[in-house]
């Protein structure tokens, strides 16, 4: 999600107490204190890439009992995450200007119930598949971070990127579950619908799911 950039949003983000910009990063005073921060032990649950946020905010009023962040690297698509959740009045939500390889910066061992990633990029190429959100590097990093029991659930349109991630959970004993190529078709009433599963459905394309359970 590529947008011009909007110069005036590194001063108008900081209006939200809630979002953590670039030039004040969550970090070492964080990790391992989020349920402090958000003022309560409810379960936390993270979205990765969480692009202009329809996913997280409906999640977030939805789950009022549940804790969410949602870490973005583009502080403009952010920002308009930010005024969703602002509109909401949302209180169990904060969203982080962040790069995702660096996320045990944040986060403490066991202290994440849950991932969300959703229509992460699928870098194509066999050269950037380390970049992939779903590759065994970046699972190895939300496995030491997940609970016991903890979850990753996994939503995108790229059919080749799935079935790899597939390969990848297999090659680590994952147990894998609700697995879906065709996701619309089920109707699920408790499905989020994101902004690139919007558009990518409206072409067409069919979506894949899965959630994949840690030991
Ligand atoms: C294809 S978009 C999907 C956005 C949203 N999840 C959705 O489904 O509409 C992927 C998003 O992940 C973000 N992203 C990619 N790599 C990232 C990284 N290393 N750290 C943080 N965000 C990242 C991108 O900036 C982009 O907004």
């Amino acid at each position: 999600m590529r947008l011009r950039r909007k110069p005036w949003v590194d001063e108008a983000i900081h209006d939200f107490k809630f979002v953590y910009p670039k030039d004040a990063p969550a970090g070492e005073n964080e990790r391992g204190r989020w349920h402090e921060i958000f003022g309560s032990a409810s379960p936390l649950y993270v979205e990765l890439g969480t692009g202009k946020g329809d996913f997280i905010t409906r999640l977030a009023e939805r789950e009022r009992g549940k804790n969410f962040i949602g870490i973005e690297a583009q502080q403009d698509v952010l920002y308009s995450a930010a005024k969703k959740v602002a509109e909401a009045e949302l209180m169990n939500v904060r969203l982080l200007v962040f790069d995702i390889n660096m996320i045990e910066n944040i986060f403490a061992a066991h202290e994440v119930d849950g991932f969300y990633i959703n229509f992460c990029d699928p870098w194509p190429k066999k050269r950037h598949a380390k970049r992939r959100l779903t590759g065994r590097a970046f699972m190895e990093k939300y496995a030491r971070l997940l609970k016991a029991g903890g979850k990753i659930f996994f939503k995108t349109d790229n059919r080749p990127l799935f079935d790899w991630s597939l390969e990848e959970f297999a090659a680590m004993s994952l147990d894998v579950t609700n697995i879906s190529y065709d996701l619309h078709a089920e109707n699920d009433p408790m499905n989020i619908e994101t902004e690139y599963e919007r558009k990518f459905s409206g072409f067409g394309e069919k979506i894949n799911r899965c959630e994949v359970t840690f030991p």
